[in-house]
Formats: C-alpha cells, sequence, structure tokens
C-alpha cells in the first residue's frame, strides 16, 4: 500500500524540516519525528527531505532503508513488537515471535492483509525480569505465552 503525501502532511514534514535543518546529524532525528508524526515515512517526502537536508535522495532512501525501524507504508491499525534481546530470547521469544506471525497473518516488517496489525521485532523494553514482553501499540505487556498472545490478538479483532 502506497500512499501520497497530501497537503497537510506536507507541510508538517517542512515544519519539521526547519527544526532540523543546519543540524549536524540532523537526518536520523528529522526521520524519526517524520514517523512518529505520520506513522511512516512517504516515499514522496524523500525528494523534500533530501532537497531541506542537503543530500541527495539515494542518501536519504539509503538511511530509510537501512534501518529497519523505518516504514515507508502506514502501519496497521495495531503494531505488535516483539522483544528479541537476549533475555526475552532465553525466555522462548523466538517461538512466540513465530507464534505472533500465526495469530497476526504477517511477518515481521509486514503488515497483515486486513490492515489490521504490523509485526516489529523490539530489542529491550525494560521488562527483562518478567520475560518474554511485547508491546501493542502503547501498552507492555509480560509473561507472555502463546495462550495470551492468542486471547490479546482476538480482543483487538473483536474490538476492530
Ligand atoms: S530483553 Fe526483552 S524486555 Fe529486556
Amino acid at each position: 500500500m502506497n500512499k501520497a503525501l497530501v497537503a497537510p502532511e506536507l507541510s508538517l514534514v517542512s515544519q519539521l524540516l526547519v527544526k532540523h535543518q543546519g543540524t549536524a546529524g540532523g537526518l536520523l532525528p528529522l526521520l524519526h519525528d517524520v514517523q512518529d508524526s505520520l506513522g511512516f515515512i512517504p516515499p514522496n517526502a524523500v525528494p523534500l527531505i533530501a532537497e531541506g537536508m542537503n543530500l541527495s535522495r539515494a542518501e536519504v532512501h539509503g538511511v530509510i532503508t537501512y534501518y529497519h525501524f523505518f516504514r515507508s507504508t502506514p502501519p496497521g491499525k495495531h503494531v505488535v513488537q516483539v522483544c528479541r534481546a537476549e533475555a526475552c530470547q532465553a525466555c522462548g521469544s523466538e517461538e512466540l515471535l513465530a507464534q505472533a506471525e500465526q495469530a497476526l497473518g504477517c511477518k515481521v516488517h509486514e503488515t497483515s492483509a486486513d490492515g489490521l496489525f504490523s509485526l516489529e521485532p523490539v530489542y529491550c523494553l525494560g521488562l527483562c525480569a518478567s520475560s518474554p514482553a511485547i508491546q501493542v501499540d502503547d501498552k507492555m505487556h509480560a509473561r507472555m505465552n502463546e495462550g495470551k498472545l492468542t486471547q490479546l490478538v482476538t480482543a483487538l479483532r473483536s474490538a476492530s
């Protein structure tokens, strides 16, 4: 799903550009701000960002694609992040991730066909003592297992 940059978004990217222009290493903070504001970095914002940051389009595109954190398409309604850092791995987060792929109907870094879920890895949520942990939108969930994950996904589906 590709989404064109519309006027309000263009204006927002322009405002964020003003904030970061002329700052050494300003591209990454700018991209984070754009994604925080829009949920993704629209591909047609790249020329504007490149020009504003005095970089080539290829350089901006390269940074966006290098960091998996950045999205070029809108996220699903709910973003599910599964912790893959050490403590959670030791408590079965890789199996949990595979179960999440099944339950959500999408792979890591993808969005489900119904647009309801995006699945992302995360590297420590600060809940190491209660591993494995996930975050769904702004809410963290500790000591996850397949049953709790299924319940959570079912509740989100029925609430949509
Ligand atoms: S390692 Fe998963 S929350 Fe810290």
